[in-house]
């Protein structure tokens, strides 16, 4: 799939088939991951893959924004070590992005999954053994989607509201 046309139909997705994920595609979204640019190379993420059936329940119990974590056949915990990045957040962002479009073009999908309060985080983070140091970003389940995928793709703003052209507020317009 072009990066164009996997941008272009990526959307999120909450339900997966059980089919697991073969370990040699696991790697490569963690490769991917790797491959991400960050600022001054300073490459401040963690990623934790969990397999384990009772812990990914466990964690859909705990995010509340993400009970379909539970069904779902793998995920990744992505973590930010605050000690070596000022800002570790944008760095992680960019690596998960990476990993989402990755797996959205070999036919995965997943979601970002934001915990709601310090609680989740914190129990969130003893399931997984993420040590206090490390900000624990997102955990992002992934899994083959099904063919029927729902999203609010096409709720997008349009550009011309979010588009300038050399000045912001004179209006970009589209060729
Ligand atoms: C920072 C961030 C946090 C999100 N948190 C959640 C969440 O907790 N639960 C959820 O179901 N979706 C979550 N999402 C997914 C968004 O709802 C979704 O990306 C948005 O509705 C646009 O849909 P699309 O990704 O299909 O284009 C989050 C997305 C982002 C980028």
């Amino acid at each position: 799939m072009e990066v164009f046309d996997a941008l272009r139909t990526r959307l999120t997705v909450r339900r997966f088939k059980p089919d697991p994920v073969p370990d040699d595609v696991v790697h490569k979204l963690l490769q991917v991951g790797l491959w991400s640019p960050s600022s001054r190379n300073l490459q401040p993420w963690h990623f934790v893959v969990i397999t384990k059936r009772d812990t990914l329940q466990t964690l859909g119990r705990i995010a509340t924004g993400g009970p379909f974590l539970a069904d779902a056949p793998m995920a990744i915990a992505f973590g930010a070590d605050k000690r070596i990045a000022d800002r570790p957040e944008l760095d992680i962002g960019r690596a998960l992005q990476q990993v989402e479009v990755f797996a959205w073009s070999e036919g995965m999908g997943t979601c970002f999954v934001g915990f709601r309060n310090l609680g989740q985080i914190a129990a969130a983070k003893e399931i997984i053994g993420m040590p206090e140091e490390i900000e624990l970003i997102t955990i992002m389940p992934f899994g083959y989607r099904h063919d029927d995928v729902k999203g609010t793709r096409r709720k997008r703003k349009p550009l011309s509201e979010v588009a300038h052209s050399e000045r912001f507020g004179q209006p970009y317009a589209a060729p």
